[in-house]
């Protein structure tokens, strides 16, 4: 996959989604002069501007929208151009009601709103159509247009409608994933509480039901939802490409799993010219830049590695969270700084102009209510002189030590009803080892089970894989026996593409690799923990195991290769396996049956960690984050400070620090709270 940048822009983006509509036309002039000021260099225009745009069907009114495009133009200010197809107008939903999504209860949800939209309905495709072709035709050669935004976080507030225009688009999608209908029987196991269908139109999506619903039909729904949004996509995308060559197209992701849960990211990261996602914190966890950084390099593994563009998160509060937080001087920078440097092009906001009106009028912005003479102004301002200084490593690429497996239809299977446990949580377990890697200073590559590059790293961390297919499985295991560490986490491997459990013994998809069996899963009481005690003799001289607590799960593991390394001293497993490890062709296999948190994790991480060859960086304080981007234009070094003490970080070589522009050489002072990049000499 190549790398699409937004066109003819210069240096690294900065700016935001800017909505002018909500403002009498004298403020643009004074928008695009303050924009100039802080170094804005491009704007997200018009994701929700269809009912300005077409204020009845069929009639257009453009007139505004190109005093913009021209003042932005005039302005040297570059458009990321929204087709606005997440806010069909009133009209539209007063002729086509039927194109209000329903929920699984089957209560249609009504205009009033944002993003109200049954993805099956041809009404709304048609519409959709209509006015992104309109914007192509108009726009499409437009010399401030840069890239297009298709719609608006596809996937959230509501991506699945279960109303009878759906159940006839998934029939479809159903015939052709699955063939015949015997297939289908076949795949969704119906033989179990006599679902068996006789005839396609018997099948409807998996709306309410008196008990569980059947698991595969939940799964394949899920896929269906996720593949009807990219349709929409693909069809918008494919008129921008017609009507305006040249130009990328893009949507705004949200592929933090704190963010959105709904859609297939690997699938849709393909599709994109330009990864962009959105971010933001949850701003009342204390440590949440490590979420941050997990999501930041989703985006780029979503995009195959490739640079990518932050573009949204927020200066300060958002409104929609408990307590809108204010960040804290300095933190807006640090978390921008902190998306660069692991692969995005720049810095976006939500929103360029603070609303006085409408749902989100105490979202913060870079323009907020109390003005220019603001604190979060002269840091915005700040911002984009940094981003400017920073513009040689446009185009290079995060440098990674490990990877994650994650895998978001697995996600899908592993969360629905009636699962050994209610506590187990892919999410919690992806974040978690997510942590303890960063902690360890390891950046990481997010992978999908499939992927055919897992050996260009030494260690590959499974946290929670409940569904993976033989295929992936093998896929695993062939990375091991070519020598690579693998860290795998407990309920993985266990069920198929369909939810159905593989053949034998768990964990069927992984069990050769990991050389063991599981024989009975022993899930935990909720207050209840089990200890886990070193087994002698596994640990080199010197490096003493300590003694774990696990919680939520434990299991009964027989050993078929493996090794012991930890085992459990008590609990329903007493006595037997909780950690192994297993020589496999010339790699490792590590296997984790219990639930540590992040803090414990490390102990296991560091065993693995070890048999990869990857050497701990115990001087750093654990919030001290370095990360590094490589490629034509050099190498960058990025230290970020999310401790409020002055750190000193080891460099590798002498350079220049781009964002004071002094020399650097041997240990980097950072101060408390900030952020250092530093350009290494050839
Ligand atoms: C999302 C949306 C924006 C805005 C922000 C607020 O990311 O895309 O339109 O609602 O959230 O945080």
């Amino acid at each position: 996959m190549s790398y699409a940048a937004p066109k003819d822009l210069v240096g690294l983006a900065f700016g935001g989604d800017y909505n002018p509509e909500q403002w009498p036309e004298e403020v643009w002039h004074e928008d695009v002069a303050l924009m100039r000021e802080a170094g804005v260099n491009l704007v997200s225009l018009g994701i929700f501007s269809w009912a300005r745009l077409e204020p009845r069907e069929g009639v257009f009114d453009f007139g505004w929208l190109d005093r913009l495009m021209d003042l932005l133009h005039a302005g040297g200010i570059r458009v990321d151009l929204g087709t606005p197809t997440v806010v069909p107008p009133a009209w539209f939903y007063r002729a086509h009601p039927d194109a209000l999504p329903v929920s699984r209860e089957g209560v249609r949800y009504a205009f009033g709103s944002r993003g109200a939209i049954c993805h099956s309905s041809p009404a709304y495709q048609e519409a959709a159509a209509r006015v992104t072709r309109a914007l192509g035709e108009r726009y499409g050669q437009h010399p401030a247009l840069a890239m297009w935004h298709v719609h608006n976080e596809y996937g959230v507030p509501v991506l699945e409608c279960y109303c009878d225009t759906s159940a006839v688009a998934f029939r479809r999608w159903l015939a052709e994933r699955h063939g015949t209908l015997e297939a289908l029987n076949a795949a969704w196991g119906t033989s179990f509480w006599g679902q068996t269908y006789g005839d396609w139109e018997e099948i409807t999506p998996p709306r309410a039901t008196p008990t569980v619903c059947n698991p595969a039909q939940r799964l394949d729904f899920a896929r269906f939802a996720s593949d009807s949004a990219l349709a929409n996509f693909l069809r918008e995308r494919e008129l921008l490409r017609e009507l305006s060559p040249g130009v990328p197209v893009t949507t705004n992701f949200m592929v933090s799993p704190t963010q959105c849960d709904t859609i297939d990211y690997w699938r849709w990261g393909r599709e994109v010219d330009l990864v962009t996602n959105d971010h933001y914190l949850v701003a009342e966890e204390s440590r949440n830049h490590v979420n941050l950084s997990m999501a930041a390099d989703l985006s780029r593994a979503v995009g195959g590695g490739r640079p990518w563009l932050l573009l949204e998160h927020s200066t300060s509060a958002v409104n929609w969270q408990p307590r809108g937080i204010a960040k804290a001087p300095g933190e807006m920078i640090r978390n921008s700084l902190a998306h660069v440097a692991r692969g995005s092009e720049g810095a976006m906001f939500f929103q360029w102009r603070a609303s006085r009106f409408g749902a989100e009028k105490f979202h913060s912005a870079m323009v907020p209510h109390a003005g220019t003479d603001s604190r979060i102004w002269r840091e915005v301002c700040e911002l984009g002189a940094h981003l400017a200084a920073l513009a040689p490593l446009r185009g290079t690429r995060t440098v990674a030590d490990a990877a994650v497996v994650f895998d978001w239809q697995s996600w899908w299977a592993q969360r629905l009803e009636w699962r050994p446990s209610e506590d187990l949580d892919t999410r919690e377990r992806a974040e978690a080892f997510y942590a303890a890697l960063f902690d360890r200073h390891l950046t990481v590559d997010f992978l999908p089970p499939d992927a055919e590059n897992l050996a260009d790293h030494p260690l590959v961390v499974v946290p929670a894989l409940y569904l993976a297919t033989a295929e992936a499985g093998r896929n695993l295991a062939r990375y091991v026996e070519g020598g690579g560490t693998l860290l795998v986490s407990y309920f993985s491997g266990i069920v198929d593409e369909n939810d159905a459990v593989h053949p034998g013994p768990h964990p069927g998809a992984l069990r050769d690799v990991l050389g063991l069996v599981v024989e009975e899963f022993q899930p935990l009481r909720a207050t209840q923990r089990v200890r886990l005690a070193p087994a002698p003799g596994t640990a080199a001289a010197g490096q003493e195991r300590p003694e774990l607590v696990g919680d939520v799960w434990a299991e009964t593991v027989l050993t078929a290769g493996a090794e012991t390394v930890w085992r459990y001293a008590d609990g329903p497993a007493a006595g037997g396996p909780a950690v192994t490890r297993h020589r496999h062709g010339a790699g490792t296999a590590w296997y984790l049956s219990t639930r540590l948190d992040a803090g414990q994790l490390d102990a296991v991480l560091a065993a693995a960690a070890a048999d990869a060859g990857l050497a701990p960086r115990t001087t750093l304080p654990r919030d001290v984050e370095v990360v590094r981007r490589e490629g034509d234009a050099g190498r960058f070094l990025f230290a970020l400070n999310h401790t409020a003490t002055d750190a000193k970080v080891p460099l590798p070589g002498a350079g220049t620090e781009l964002l004071t522009g002094e020399r650097a050489e041997g240990a980097l002072a950072v101060p408390g709270g900030g952020v250092r990049v530093v350009h290494l000499d050839d």
